[in-house]
Parts: C-alpha cells; sequence; structure tokens
C-alpha cells in the first residue's frame, strides 16, 4: 500500500459504486477525477466521501496510509467528460447496468482518450464482447468487477474481452493489488464471471429447498450464515475439500466423491423464481425482515458493520 502518486483515475458514474472506486483508489493514493452526466451529481458525491472519510478515520477504518484529508485533496468532481478524462491513464465506468448506456459511454470515451488509456468496465453481468462492441482498439478493454461494499470486500474479478492484450489484465491487476484489493482472472469471458456463477448455484439450491418444504428461509440462511459462511470468510470450496480429509485432496475424493455424486445428481432443474413458491418465499423473508425502507436500512448497516469487522480480522 501506497503513498501519493502523480497518476490520475477517471471514474464515469457517481454512483454507489463509482464513490466506493473513487474511496479505494484515494486510498492508494491515485489522483481521481469523478465525472457523471447528471449536472451536479458528481460534487454530490464528492461531498458525500467527504463525510464518509471522516467517519471512517474516527473509526480507524480508513484505507491506506494517507490522512482523510490528504486522500480527499487527490479527488474532484467533474461535469464535463473531456476534462474529467485529461491525464488518466485508467478510466473505470460505473453507469447503469444497461448495455446500450455503457456502449454510449465507452464510445464516447475513446474518442477523447490516446490509445494506451485502460478502459474498464464495473459491470457484474454484461460480457466483455458485448459492452465494448463500439471500442475500435478493444486490445485496452477490461471488465473490474467489485463486490458490494468494495470497501470492505475485497475481491475483483478481472475479465478480459477476447482481443485484451496480456499486458492490460497485468497492469488492472498491479493497480488492484496496490489499492489493497484482492484481484482475480478469469482467462476466458463467461456469462456471470466466476463470482455470479458461484452465486447463483447456492441461491438455486436453497430456492428448491425453500420450495420443496425440506427446510424454511430462516433456517436455509442460517446454514450459510452459522455453517459454510464461517470457513468461507477465510477458505474457498477447494481448500476446504483438500482440509476436511485426513490426507488432503486425494483422500477427499477418495472418501466423498461418490456421494456428492450421488447428491448432485438429485439436483432438480433451474427454478422459476415466481409463483406459489416466490409468494411463500417473500412472505417468509418479509416476515423476518420487513420490506419497509426502515428495516431493510437497519440490515444493511448491521451487514457493513460487520463486514467492517471481518476485514481487520482478515487483515
Ligand atoms: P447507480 O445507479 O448507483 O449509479 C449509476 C450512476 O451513473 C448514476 O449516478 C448516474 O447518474 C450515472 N450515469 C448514468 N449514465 C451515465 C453516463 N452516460 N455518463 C456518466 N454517468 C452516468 O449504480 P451502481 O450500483 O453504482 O452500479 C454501477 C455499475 O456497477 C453497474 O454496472 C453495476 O452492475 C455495477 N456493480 C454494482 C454493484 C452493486 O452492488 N450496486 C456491485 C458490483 C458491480
Amino acid at each position: 500500500m501506497s503513498s501519493l502518486k502523480e497518476k490520475i483515475i477517471t471514474v464515469v458514474g457517481s454512483g454507489l459504486i463509482g464513490r466506493s472506486w473513487a474511496m479505494v483508489f484515494l486510498s492508494g493514493g491515485y489522483k481521481v477525477k469523478i465525472y457523471d452526466n447528471v449536472p451536479g451529481q458528481a460534487s454530490g458525491a464528492i461531498t458525500e466521501i467527504s463525510k464518509q472519510f471522516e467517519e471512517l478515520q474516527q473509526a480507524k477504518m480508513l484505507r491506506g496510509n494517507l490522512t482523510a484529508a490528504e486522500q480527499f485533496s487527490l479527488l474532484s468532481s467533474h461535469d464535463d467528460l473531456q476534462q474529467a478524462l485529461e491525464g488518466a491513464f485508467f478510466v473505470q465506468e460505473c453507469v447503469f447496468e444497461n448495455l446500450e448506456a455503457k456502449q454510449t459511454v465507452f464510445g464516447e470515451v475513446e474518442k477523447l482518450v490516446t490509445e494506451n488509456v485502460i478502459l474498464s468496465s464495473s459491470s457484474s453481468c454484461l460480457m466483455p464482447s458485448n459492452v465494448f462492441s463500439r471500442v475500435q482498439n478493444r486490445t485496452r478493454c477490461i471488465i473490474s468487477h467489485p463486490v458490494n461494499p468494495p470497501y470492505y470486500v475485497r475481491l475483483v474479478e478481472l475479465v478480459p474481452h477476447p482481443e485484451t492484450l496480456p499486458a492490460v489484465m497485468d497492469v488492472a491487476y498491479s493497480l488492484m493489488t496496490d489499492v489493497g484489493q484482492a484481484p482475480v482472472r478469469l482467462r476466458k469471458e463467461i456469462d456471470g464471471f466466476a463470482l455470479n456463477r458461484v452465486q447463483y448455484a447456492i441461491i438455486a439450491e436453497s430456492w428448491r429447498l425453500v420450495q420443496e418444504g425440506v427446510i424454511s428461509v430462516k433456517d436455509i440462511d442460517l446454514v450459510m450464515s452459522e455453517g459454510l459462511g464461517m470457513r468461507y470468510a477465510f477458505l474457498g470450496p477447494i481448500e476446504t475439500m483438500h482440509l476436511n480429509a485426513p490426507e488432503g485432496m486425494e483422500d477427499y475424493l477418495q472418501r466423498y466423491s461418490e456421494g456428492m455424486k450421488r447428491v448432485l445428481s438429485t439436483f432438480g432443474p433451474v427454478p422459476d423464481f415466481s409463483g406459489e413458491a416466490a409468494a411463500r418465499i417473500i412472505k417468509e423473508i418479509c416476515e423476518l425482515i420487513p420490506a419497509e425502507q426502515e428495516h431493510l436500512t437497519a440490515r444493511r448497516e448491521r451487514r457493513d458493520q460487520l463486514l467492517m469487522e471481518l476485514a481487520k480480522l482478515k487483515k
């Protein structure tokens, strides 16, 4: 982790993720220029960031070696795209998850930057070959998919376009590491990337178990939060297998692969996520956490507080 840099990163889109990226890059000492196409939105975002920096500093959770004031002094807001892109070596796009919007943004951005500027998208589920289809030089394009909230959850999935140069992946990887994130490289694009494919597998089986009346919503969530999730905060599924048999992975496979195959062959089809099952699951979760804003906000605050504590533990 680093001190002041002279390098500039432009963040395009100043919503939840744009603000988070700005804070992460600032923590690494990078200059950040934040732009939004809604006039006044970007300046509102920097007021919000200033407030968050002060709170984080007080809670001793500010990232990086610089003070809140030092980090904030590296940030500027812009209502003009050309001005925002001036001098940048890396552009992190954070506009709505809408293909047309992203294609338009990258089409405009490419006209305003030089050949070697890296174009990076925060998209959570659009394919790089679609997002960058209107860019002429796609060798410098990449998706850097963060996890919410990126300030505490460090993973970034780096997903290449089929034409992306390895050197571009390397620069993105170094940048993410330098600012304290935990990048992973996908070797080729795939729908859902890695994180959402795994997440959707978990959601699908949880849904089927509740739908089939095997378990309640409350209890399936406990299976993760009090069971699997305890380990998964520190190790992945493959290391979990390796550690769960006395002689490691080979031993694990000998002992458990038949059982795994038997159980996996009983998994049902992709759920419909609608109809009677959806109504029942909505009712059950809303009895536990009513869908009114005050309740959702309280649970989100609890989530972020606990993630902050977990981030401390993982340091
Ligand atoms: P958001 O709705 O909070 O913010 C989007 C911002 O982009 C708004 O401020 C809007 O004014 C601005 N914008 C829209 N079109 C623009 C344009 N043409 N030029 C400049 N600014 C423009 O959205 P959020 O949640 O920040 O998501 C941004 C991206 O990050 C999406 O692609 C999303 O899929 C991805 N992402 C979101 C996560 C989340 O949990 N919210 C997690 C990981 C990725």
